[in-house]
């Protein structure tokens, strides 16, 4: 299946961007590492940044049409407040599983809802970069035929 990871505004500054909270590693570090894990289970994983709303938005609603199976993304902070992108996560009409490196739960107050997660197939949160991982291993659970309903 090919697989988009999406990513949201200020995830390419990973590894410079507070350390201690998202880690060392940039995006395209650990990217290079979830591509391999995707080949090793007979994904291919492409992926897109972008710090705008609307290439989110974009991106989701051209999901299917580039022949994506899922998408996994991590909204950044517009999980808690861009309608737009719950909206386009809805309208993709693809399973998308929604990723946070942090554990959003014991965070800020304002970290804590995520507007995205009601359109989300799944959520995963707290676990770094190995929750891009899981959501690689989570598609064995996820049919797009759960979608359909
Ligand atoms: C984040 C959590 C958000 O609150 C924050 O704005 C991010 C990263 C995470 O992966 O833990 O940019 O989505």
């Amino acid at each position: 299946m090919k697989v988009l990871f999406l990513f949201g505004p200020n995830l390419g500054a990973l590894g410079r961007r507070d350390p201690a909270t998202y880690g060392r590693e940039s995006l395209e570090e650990i990217m290079a590492g979830v591509e391999e894990r995707a080949r090793g289970l007979g994904h291919e994983a492409a992926w897109k940044q972008s710090d705008a709303e609307a290439d989110l938005v974009a991106a989701l609603l051209g999901a299917a049409g580039e022949r994506f199976g899922a998408v996994v993304l991590n909204p950044g902070a517009l999980s808690h407040y861009s309608h737009a992108v719950r909206d386009a996560v809805e309208a993709c009409g693809l399973p998308v599983l929604e990723v946070h490196l942090s554990n959003i739960y014991a965070r800020e107050e304002f970290r804590r809802h995520s507007v995205v997660s009601p359109a989300a197939r799944a959520v995963i949160a707290g676990l770094g970069a190995g929750g891009y991982h899981l959501a690689l291993e989570a598609l064995a659970w996820i049919t797009p035929d759960d979608e359909s309903g």
